[in-house]
This record gives C-alpha cells, structure tokens and sequence, in this order.
C-alpha cells in the first residue's frame, strides 16, 4: 500500500530588524566591501538583538508559517527545530519554542543539530512521522544566532554569518506524486575539524571546505536526480545553502543551469545555518518563484560535514 504524500502547507521567515553591512565591517575588522562581496557575494547581514533568542526567532517563523498555512497551535502534534545555536543546551530551544507557540502538551517536540543541513534533516525527520502516521501536521524550524558563536575580531569568519529562522508546516495529503518525493542525508565525519567551534567560537579552514561544499553539493544533486530519474531541466527552482554565491554559481555549471534557477538571497542574509534553507524556501513563495506542479530541489551542506537533499513537488 503506498503511504500518503507529505506536503509544505505553508512557510513563514523572520529576519532580526538590525543590518549589519560590509562597510560596518570594514571599521571592525582588517577588510572590505570589495573583498566580501567579491569572494562571498555577501553585501549585509542580520544580527540579532542582546535580548533575542533563537526561540524567539524561531516563534516569530513558525506564527508566520502557521499563518499561512491558516491552521493553528492546536493543528500541530510535531515541532523539530534543527539549530545549532541553541538558548541553552538544555531544555531544548523546541520546548521554549512549544511554550512560545502555546501547542498541545500532547505535541512532541526536540532540538537537532546538523549545522547548515539542519533544516533537510529535519524535513526528513518530520515527513518520516507523518508518512508512518506517528503524527498528523508538523512544525518544522530553522532557527540560529550564529553571531553568539562567531568571533568579531577574526576577518577570516566573521564577515560570513548572520542571524535569522524559516520554518514550515508540514502535512499529509492523499494525492500521490507530490510534496517530498525524495530525501537523502549523509556526512563525511571524516572532514568534521575543518569546521567547528571551539572555545565559544567558530573555527574554520574556509578553503578546504569551499572546495568539500562543491563537490559535496554537485554529488548530493547528481545523486538525488538520478535515483528519481530527474534531468536538471526539469527543476523550476534549486534552493541551495546560502554560504557564497561562488559556490552556488559552481553547482549551477555543474548542472548546466542559468543562475536565474537558483534562488539566492545570501546578498542579504549571509549563512544562517539551519535558517538558510527555510528562509530562502519561504522567500522564494512569497516572490511567486514557486508554481503549483513545479520541482523544487533543495541542497545543503554544513558542519560535520554533514549534507542533504530534497525533491519536492508542488
Ligand atoms: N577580508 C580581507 N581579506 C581576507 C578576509 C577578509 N574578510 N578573510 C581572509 N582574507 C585574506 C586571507 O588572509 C588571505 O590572505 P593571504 O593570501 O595574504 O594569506 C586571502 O584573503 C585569501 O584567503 P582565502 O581564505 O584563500 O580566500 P578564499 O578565496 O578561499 O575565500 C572564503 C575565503 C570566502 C571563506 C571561502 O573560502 C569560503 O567561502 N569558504 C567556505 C566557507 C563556508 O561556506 N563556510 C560555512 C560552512 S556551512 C556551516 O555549517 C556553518
């Protein structure tokens, strides 16, 4: 018997107010606009309040994506944040988030950490629930304060993060053929001293993992389109980790695609994490980027080095 589809209901982003451009950084540290936007793409990125929390970011994602998803805290039986940065390492940031949200003591809810890949581990995860009938409709969140984990003296790191949360409210639907088709998740923990943090801040050999995110990424895409025997043409849209533009330009050669099939934010945001993905998914449908019955890919790669994909159709 096939099992029922599980589908994005709705999608929801919150951004911190403050913007942090590369000139404010240039009077920080040792660089420059130039510099920045030339190897990274990035122009400004959003820094959380002293006072904000990534349960308040994530509370602000998931209201909205409740919103549009027009269901309420009482709709939802699963939460999963994945974040890297949480409020404290204990309790998890999901129950403070389940506390924010006012869901029922009956929804069950946890942290998980896959750095950047965060938020296709926890895709995953939810649509594993759903699709065993463990859960009905789920919360599925991305939330980080990297700039708490990021050292503001050092030029080599800081000049690449922000803050941010996307979430999704994920359901079932009888229709077959659509929402999820397809997931994979892996790690190469091997690789996990090229990107950690360390004594409170994130250390990292930027070369070698720009180059281990290439490959990891073009592999990730190769793999998940021929085990559903897809041809990159076929996707309306790829939604890759927002970390460098370079890198995101590299994976559109490699599938021999226009530029204009990524959806690219990271201009405005920097990385952020597990919130990369969900905001730019969130992003991408409130511009009208995505139509119902087109494929979306999703690709990311993180810490760990952990990496995903996902194919879904709308
Ligand atoms: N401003 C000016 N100069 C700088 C800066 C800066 N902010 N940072 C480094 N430099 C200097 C370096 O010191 C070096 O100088 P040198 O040649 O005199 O030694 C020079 O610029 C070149 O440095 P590289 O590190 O070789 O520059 P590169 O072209 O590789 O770009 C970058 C660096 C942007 C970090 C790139 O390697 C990258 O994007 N890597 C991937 C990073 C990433 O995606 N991390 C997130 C992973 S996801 C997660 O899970 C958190």
């Amino acid at each position: 018997m096939s099992r029922p589809s599980t589908v994005i209901l709705g999608t929801g982003s919150y951004a911190p107010e403050r913007i942090l451009t590369n000139g404010e950084l240039s009077r920080m540290v040792d660089t420059s606009d130039e510099w920045i936007v030339d190897r990274s793409g990035i122009r400004e990125r959003r820094i959380a309040g002293p006072q904000e929390r990534v349960s308040d970011m994530a509370a602000r994602a998931a209201q909205a994506a409740l919103a549009d998803a027009r269901l309420g805290p009482g709709d939802i039986d699963l939460l999963v944040v994945a974040t890297m940065t949480p409020d404290t390492p204990m309790p998890a940031s999901a129950c403070l988030i389940h506390h924010k949200l006012g869901l029922a003591p009956a929804a069950a809810c946890f942290d998980l950490n896959a750095a950047c890949s965060g938020f296709l581990y926890a895709l995953d995860t939810a649509c594993a629930m759903l699709g065993s009938g463990r859960c009905r409709q789920a919360l599925v969140v991305g939330a980080e304060k990297v700039s708490q984990v990021v050292n503001w003296k050092d030029r080599t790191t800081c000049v690449l993060f922000g803050d941010g949360a996307g979430a999704a409210v994920i359901g079932v639907d009888e229709r077959p053929g659509v929402g999820l088709l397809a997931s994979r998740l892996g790690a190469w923990g091997a690789n996990a001293d090229l990107l950690l943090i360390r004594d409170r801040y994130i250390e990292m050999r930027g070369r070698e993992i720009y180059r281990a995110a290439v490959r990891i990424m073009e592999e990730a895409a190769r793999e998940i389109l021929e085990q559903q025997g897809v041809a990159a043409h076929q996707i309306a849209l790829v939604i890759p980790h927002q970390a460098n533009l370079r890198i995101i330009e590299s994976i559109a050669r490699y599938l021999k695609l226009p530029l204009d099939r990524f959806f690219v934010n990271v201009d405005r945001y920097g990385n952020t994490s597990a919130a990369s993905i969900p905001i730019a998914l969130d992003e991408a449908r409130r511009a009208g980027r995505i139509r119902p019955g087109d494929l979306t890919l999703l690709l990311a790669f993180g810490a760990g080095l952990t990496y995903g994909s996902a194919l879904i159709r709308w």
